[in-house]
């Protein structure tokens, strides 16, 4: 097992990785301070996860609830479930919430754990790569609301994060492809040779190589942890781990949670950043076509969705946590592996980008 490190300024936690990790109590004792622990899981991972997930847990007063899965029950009114459970059990401000599954289920539980009793105390335990890459990490939790996704939320950081690498043998490969676009991100961003390290073990990856994959993951999660320790709250290269995103959330939003995954997005989303980024003459033709040919080898999709026009794409991007005063920023790209954020992009390529992919989707 390895064992990386979150550092904040007030305080630090760990990240275990390796493999047959669920169930061993010793690794979770630590970091729970009374009996009272509430798993929340949904109706997907119950079956596979929650019966080793409790046997390492046999000393604490452990209830469970188990919701239904899918991106869009990541709701105020499922998060309510979790305050039921809560409150039915008599749970004190001591007590400890386990996220037990992917990217959804870790943020609906961290938010109710940032505002049961106004915070208690919470661990990850994904079982997603995307979940075990990035979401798990680095205390962003919240929920989506109709009109823009993850609007609602708080910075909440858990006590651990337990990634079982184990667990992603019963993943759909299409959900293992979402995951890699979040990978994929961190060599776009800032790692020009990890970009360079997926392109020759990508199919490995896909095949779920162990070593390959905790490699990949220990990487990813190493990424994370520095940027969320020099900015927790994102007032400054936090934002760059949104490349992609705001393009992304408007397809999520815009087609309605869950038709598509926020991976798959994402991985749409990078592209349309690396065509402004070359539009605007900062990306280089070789560039843009590693980044396609990266994408595309991980079977993500490379373009939209064709019911989502330009005016559509503005619209939706315009509800997005990095508009300051009415301006889109956009994480763009100088070349592979270095990032930055900005409003001032000409307008006129945003808007080429855009309809570039509405006219190749409807193709
Ligand atoms: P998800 O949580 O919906 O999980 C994907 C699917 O896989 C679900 O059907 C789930 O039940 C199933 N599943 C989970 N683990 C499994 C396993 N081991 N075996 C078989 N099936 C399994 O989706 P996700 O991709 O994990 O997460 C996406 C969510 O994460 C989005 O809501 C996104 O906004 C959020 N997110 C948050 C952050 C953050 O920093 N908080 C970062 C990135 C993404
Ligand atoms: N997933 C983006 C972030 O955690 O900041």
């Amino acid at each position: 097992m390895k064992t990386l490190t979150v550092n904040l300024k007030e305080r630090r936690y760990p990240i275990y990785i390796g493999q047959k990790l669920l169930g061993q109590s010793s690794l979770l004792m630590n970091h729970i301070r009374s009996k009272q622990v509430l798993v929340v899981t949904n109706e997907t991972i119950a079956p596979l996860y929650l019966e080793k997930t409790l046997s390492g847990l046999t000393d604490f007063q452990c209830e469970t609830v188990i919701l239904p899965d899918g991106e869009q029950y990541k709701t105020l009114e499922t998060t309510n479930l979790i305050f039921d459970a809560l409150l039915t059990h008599r749970f004190d401000r001591d007590c400890t919430l386990v996220a037990l599954g992917g990217g959804v289920i870790g943020d609906i539980t961290g938010f109710a754990a940032a505002s049961y009793q106004r915070g208690v105390n919470f661990i990850q335990i994904p079982t997603t790569l995307l979940a075990q890459v990035d979401s798990s990490v680095g205390g962003k939790t919240g929920v989506n609301h109709a009109l823009g996704k993850n609007m609602i939320g708080a910075f909440h950081q858990p006590q651990c994060v337990l990634i079982d690498i184990d667990t992603l043998n019963t993943l759909e490969d299409q959900q293992l492809s979402a995951g890699l676009a979040e990978v994929i991100k961190y060599g776009l961003i800032s790692d020009a040779e990890f970009f360079s390290w997926l392109e020759s073990n990508i199919n490995a990856l896909l095949i779920r190589d162990a070593e390959r994959l905790t490699y990949a993951i220990e990487h990813s999660c190493q990424n994370k942890a520095t940027v969320v320790a020099a900015d927790e709250k994102e007032s400054g290269q936090r934002a760059l781990l949104n490349l992609g995103h705001t393009f992304g959330h408007a397809i999520e939003s815009g087609m309605g949670y869950g038709r598509w995954l926020h991976g798959e997005a994402v991985g749409t989303g990078m592209l349309m950043a690396a065509n402004l980024s070359h539009r605007q003459g900062h990306y280089s033709d070789e560039d843009l076509q590693r980044t396609q040919a990266l994408i595309e080898a991980a079977h993500l999709p490379t373009t939209t969705p064709p019911e989502m026009n330009s005016q559509r794409f503005l619209d939706l991007m315009s509800v997005d946590k990095k508009v300051k005063s009415g301006i889109i920023r956009l994480v763009l790209l100088k070349g592979i592996g270095t990032s930055y954020i900005s409003g001032d992009y000409d307008p006129k390529l945003l808007l080429a980008t855009l309809d570039e992919f509405h006219h190749a989707a409807r193709l």
